[in-house]
């Protein structure tokens, strides 16, 4: 368990945040959509689509990474989460292995820090409740003794999202 790494949450569109690799919420193509995905796509630009026809896809709770084009990041990490069917199809299991192989892939990398945002919560219908418990849980989890990702920023588009997420650190610090 790795206690110097910190963890924050932040309010903001995860495109223009100066980290040194970002998540994308993807699904299986990796050829884009819309939420995150849409953003991600758009602000860097026409390069990442053409890195990402090259990549064949990838599978539910699995990552595959990409440079970031005209983002600030250097790293995408692309991730398709689970689609929400009720909690009983595995959706736990595959939401835990998002997070862990996306910080696999960024530490694999070499980056420093990483945002991610709140996989599987917008279009993949992913209650926010049950998913950021399992976000932070899982990234602190994952994170080694003096791990070489110093900062995890967890992107909230919502203020509501926000709330959620700063109440889950605040009562981790205090654990
Ligand atoms: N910055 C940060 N968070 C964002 C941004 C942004 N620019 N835009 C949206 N969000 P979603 P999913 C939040 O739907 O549920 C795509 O079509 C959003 O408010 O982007 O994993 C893919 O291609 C929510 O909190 O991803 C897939 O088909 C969170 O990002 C599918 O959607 C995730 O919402 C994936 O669905």
């Amino acid at each position: 368990m790795n206690t110097s790494t910190l963890l924050r949450a932040e309010r903001g569109d995860i495109t223009t945040l100066a980290v040194e690799a970002i998540v994308n919420a993807a699904n299986s193509s990796l050829l884009g959509g819309g939420g995150v995905d849409g953003a991600i796509h758009r602000a860097a630009g026409p390069d990442l689509l053409h890195e990402c026809r090259l990549l064949g896809g990838c599978k539910t709770g699995e990552a595959k990474l990409t440079r970031g084009y005209r983002l600030p990041a250097r790293f995408i990490v692309h991730t398709v989460g689970p689609v929400w069917r009720g909690g009983e199809q595995g959706e736990l299991a595959l939401l835990v292995s998002c997070y862990r192989r996306s910080l696999e892939l960024a530490r694999a990398a070499g980056a420093t820090s990483i945002a991610f945002p709140s996989i599987s919560t917008g279009i993949y219908g992913y209650p926010i409740e049950q998913a950021a418990p399992i976000a932070v849980q899982t990234v602190r989890a994952a994170l080694r003794d003096d791990d070489p990702i110093r900062e995890v920023v967890f992107c909230c588009f919502s203020a509501a999202d926000l709330g959620v997420y700063e109440r889950l650190l605040a009562g981790m610090t205090r654990q």
